[in-house]
């Protein structure tokens, strides 16, 4: 019997080998956000190891959207290029090219994580004017004080996101996933720790919705059809408040799936550094189910879904319909292939490209001495 990571999942015309996804995850190796060598033998690697979907790291919208100076970007024509060598590698090795677009909000302008991954300081060489709903700081290692958005800041940063997709359509990608989590700009939007607005965009969920759901629809209007539409949004914030975040993020997801969105990622807000959040292998499966049994819509999830056993009963037991494996990937790009021996399944043409599958059918290692 096939375990039920590895049958195959379809939405829209995405056909994915298994239910294995690689979740977005900067490199932090791009130059004015365009990619560099780094990027397509990354790509590729993970791709080869047999995930049915590769998402490419945030990829900003605008130049203040990156969260570091490293961070990839798709705000010019200048950078399809290297992203389409990115989008053609990963389709070789067998897997549906995707990418993740966003704008880091208040979290922009830091240094890369084994850089110190703090705020780049106010006037030092690097740093840029950073944005936000409202003018608060997130704190702790990110300090600055974005600047308040005006309305055609809000309205300049929707029409980025859709010349974003536009270009990523022309890439070659074929699954799109708006960042709408982790603290960054539209997850600012929604939290109440970061929108303190008493405009359109603030005050009640309708107002604080109001950023998320029109960037879908008008980022739907570009992207085709058939392609699937994701975002990625954190839905709760371990403040004290889950229930209330919860269910106010089940919310939004239905509106965002009336204006087109196929999927939701499933995340964490990390909008304030006081969060409590009770790491464990696969915890956020049930807040995954129950949005996916509410809202009605697909969902994925990472955080912890790491080893065949944790990833496969998730998928099983309907908490997911896509597990999302990071840094296991990192460790082994080959993780669906270590994946697939572990549930009993010693086919490599499962889960590898035949260039790799064809020899390893017939191998079989040395026995250890
Ligand atoms: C190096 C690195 C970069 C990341 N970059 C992103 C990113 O670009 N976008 C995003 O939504 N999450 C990002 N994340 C979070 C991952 O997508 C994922 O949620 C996280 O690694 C937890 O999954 P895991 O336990 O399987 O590693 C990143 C994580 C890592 C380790």
């Amino acid at each position: 019997m096939t375990p039920p990571l590895f049958e195959p999942f379809s939405l829209k015309s995405a056909r994915l080998r298994n239910r294995i996804a690689v979740p977005p995850m900067c490199q932090y190796s791009a130059v004015d956000g365009f990619l560099t060598d780094w990027h397509p033998a990354h790509y590729a690697g993970l791709a080869r190891g047999g995930a049915g979907l590769v998402i490419v790291e945030a990829t900003a919208v605008s130049p203040e959207g990156r969260i570091t100076p490293g961070c990839a970007g798709l705000w010019d024509d200048r950078h399809i290029a290297g992203m389409a060598a990115v989008a053609r590698g990963i389709r070789s090795a067998g897997a549906v090219p995707g990418l993740q677009i966003g704008h880091a909000g208040r979290k922009a302008s830091a240094n890369r994580p084994w850089e110190g991954d703090d705020h780049i300081p106010d006037g030092a060489l690097g740093a840029w004017e950073t944005i936000s709903p409202s003018a608060v700081a997130f704190g702790a290692n990110l300090p600055r004080v974005p600047r308040e958005m005006t309305l055609a800041d809000i309205a300049r940063v929707q029409a980025d996101f859709v010349a974003a997709a536009r270009r990523a359509v022309e890439a070659g990608f074929e699954w799109l996933e708006l960042h709408f989590a982790h603290g960054y700009l539209a997850q600012s939007f929604l939290s109440v720790h970061a929108n303190h607005r008493t405009d359109a965009y603030g005050g009640d969920l309708a107002g604080r919705s109001r950023f998320l759901i029109e960037t879908v629809r008008a980022v739907r209007a570009v992207w085709p059809e058939t392609f699937p539409l994701t975002a990625r949004l954190g839905v709760i914030e371990y403040d004290g408040r889950d229930e209330e975040t919860l269910a106010e993020a089940i919310t939004l997801t239905k509106s965002l799936k009336a204006e087109g969105l196929d999927m939701l990622n499933v995340s964490i807000g990390f909008s304030t550094p006081d969060a409590k959040i009770p790491w464990g292998p696969a915890f956020l499966g049930p807040v995954a189910e129950r949005v996916r049994r509410e809202a009605e819509l697909p969902v994925a999830s990472a955080w912890g879904f790491d080893t065949p056993e944790l990833a496969d009963d998730a998928v099983k037991n309907g908490q997911l319909d896509l597990a999302m494996v990071g840094r296991r990937h990192l460790a082994d790009p080959h993780w669906p292939y270590v994946a697939a021996q572990a549930l009993g399944v010693d086919r490599p043409a499962w889960v590898l490209p035949a260039p790799y599958a064809h020899w390893l059918e017939r191998y079989r290692p040395s026995a250890p001495k």
